[in-house]
């Protein structure tokens, strides 16, 4: 892919001719990584997006503060960032992963929290920790620390239903996506590949009352305002939602 440089702007001597603020930074900071994600998969990046929304309106419905709640949607849009070091032959595999892809598929919560914890700023360290924890499960049965119950992040059980419901939606390379009410079912009922124990009850008590709202962000997202998102044939075969998420 061609590198546009006819926008760069010139610098004497590397260093930029303003300070900027924590919060201009954190700002700069995030918008650089998104950039990142979407070069690096449009599809990791429109994910990534909406599952950002996605927890914005699950907190609110859970009585977060505004302003927080708005935080995280911006913030949990990082969630996966640490996947721009898995290869592409892994990440888009049309089938289950070896031991060994799954090895590599399972450093992204960690490689993520390097990356957004590095600069030490408090909106990131909270993205990072999003990060870390985004596949943990309630029950103790997530990766990558086997963490439980409140000692998972409120963003990041918050994050966790929203990311798996995304994954189940999206169109994957080894399968077609879940309809709203499919993926709906799955979540509060479990289906043998995921569970309902691994969710907070009080982020599902919250998904079960605005589901409709996520239903609606997935659809604009796939530019069908009216919600009604096309839901071609599944092939049956494929990877665990651990592995898609
Ligand atoms: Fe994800
Ligand atoms: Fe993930």
């Amino acid at each position: 892919m061609p590198v546009e440089t006819a926008h760069a702007p010139e610098r004497s001597g590397g260093v930029l001719p303003i300070a900027l603020s924590p919060a201009q930074t954190a700002r700069v900071t995030l918008k650089c990584l998104e950039q990142i994600q979407g070069l690096r998969n449009g599809s990791l990046a429109t994910h990534s997006t909406r599952v950002g929304d996605m927890a914005a309106t699950i907190a609110l419905a859970m009585g977060m503060v505004t302003r927080d709640a708005i935080e995280l949607g911006s913030i949990a849009a990082f969630h996966d960032v640490g996947k721009v070091i898995v290869p592409d032959a892994v990440l888009h595999k049309p089938g289950p992963l070896t031991a060994e892809e799954w090895g590599i598929m399972k450093q992204h919560p960690q490689v993520g929290y390097d990356i957004l914890s590095a600069g030490g700023d408090p909106a990131l360290d909270r993205a990072a920790l999003i990060s870390l924890h985004h596949h943990e499960a309630f029950n103790g049965s997530g990766y990558p620390h086997g963490a439980s119950g409140n000692d998972i992040p409120l963003d990041a059980r918050v994050v966790a239903v929203c990311d798996i419901y995304d994954a189940l939606r999206e169109d994957r390379p080894y399968r077609a996506g879940f309809s709203h009410g499919e993926a709906v079912h799955i979540i509060c009922n479990g289906d043998g590949r995921t569970t309902p124990e691994n969710f907070d009850p009080a982020v599902l008590q919250a998904f079960s009352k605005v589901h409709s709202s996520l239903d609606t962000i997935f659809a604009l997202s796939m530019g069908s305002p009216s919600g009604a998102v096309p839901v071609p044939a599944r092939s049956g075969a494929g990877r665990s939602f651990k592995e898609a998420a």
